[in-house]
């Protein structure tokens, strides 16, 4: 793709200061138009994109509630247009929880929004998509869709599935020979955002891993711009600030790579855990 410009794109998780926001800014700034949902905080990101001259929509949607994607989605292609350019970044950390401490409805709430908010916006956009002269799926799992992470079981479990079902994806529209629908997996490490505070579960954690984010992360900024060049270059595995880091040792520890990751959480006074 070379330009995003006139491209229509939708992001979801979009309010608020994350980087769904950064990300409509991004694509804004350089002539998209942009169709956003979230839970909450819509309105600080649509009155933000009146800087730009471009046509935007919003509504408030669980990505976790299959029939208000379905509405949503629908409403998107009435009054707003074709999609060219599907965003999956809505997604919770749900907080740092040992195995046995995750209820079935931990998971199927994590599950419901990290992954099959994933899927369904996919699914319901493909015959769009696929019908566009360019266009791009971009989906955010992580480094942890790449490294486990202990107390992070549910996280994990959902970054691996949307990275599996993404680069799956990816393939078979290479084989198929469909080569104007990109498709491209995005794994962040640390971006400065509050999602460790949005978390349902907080402990002695919390507080200390917020802060390493804040101090090591990317900004939501940077992260959208990696973005928007790895759409544009065509790039398949986009990875930000300590994403690649860890795919490499990811790579040459496959079995031991978690003694790395801990010296590393212990180098930084990290853990990340119920009280
Ligand atoms: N911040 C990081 O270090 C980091 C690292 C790796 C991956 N990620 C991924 O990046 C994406 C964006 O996260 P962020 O860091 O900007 O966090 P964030 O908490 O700032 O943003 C997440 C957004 O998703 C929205 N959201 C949550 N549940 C939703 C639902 N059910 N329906 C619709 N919207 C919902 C939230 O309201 C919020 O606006 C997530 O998928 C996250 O897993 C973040």
């Amino acid at each position: 793709m070379k330009t995003v410009k006139n491209k229509r794109v939708l992001i979801t998780g979009a309010g608020g200061d994350g980087i769904g926001n950064a990300l409509a800014h991004a694509f804004a700034k350089r002539g998209a138009h942009i169709a956003i949902c979230d839970i909450k905080n819509l309105e600080k990101t649509i009155n933000e994109l009146d800087e730009y001259d471009i046509e935007s929509y919003a509504e408030k949607v669980d990505v976790g509630n299959k029939k208000e994607i379905t509405r949503f989605l629908e409403n998107v292609a009435q009054y707003f247009g074709p999609i060219d350019i599907l965003i999956n970044n809505a997604g919770i950390a749900l907080g740092g929880l040992a195995f046995e401490n995750v209820s079935q409805a931990d998971f199927e709430r994590i599950t419901n929004i990290n992954y099959w908010g994933v899927i369904h916006t996919t699914q319901i956009l493909f015959p769009t998509l696929i019908k566009r002269p360019e266009a791009a799926i971009v989906n955010i799992s992580s480094s942890q869709g790449i490294v486990g992470v202990s107390n992070l079981v549910p996280y994990c479990t959902t970054k691996f599935a949307v990275r599996g079902f993404t680069d799956a994806l990816r393939v078979e529209m290479q084989m198929r020979n469909i080569h104007h629908l990109t498709v491209h997996t995005v794994h962040p490490g640390a971006v400065a955002t509050n999602i460790t505070l949005n978390a349902d579960y907080k402990g002695s954690h919390t507080e200390p891993f917020h802060e390493m984010l804040q101090k090591k992360g990317a900004s939501p900024n940077q992260a959208a711009e990696i973005i928007l060049k790895g759409v544009l270059k065509n790039k398949s595995r986009i990875f930000i600030s300590d994403g690649r880091a860890q795919d490499i040792i990811a790579r040459l520890f496959p079995s031991s790579y978690y003694k790395v990751i801990r010296w590393l959480m212990k180098r930084r006074n990290l853990h990340i855990s119920e009280d």
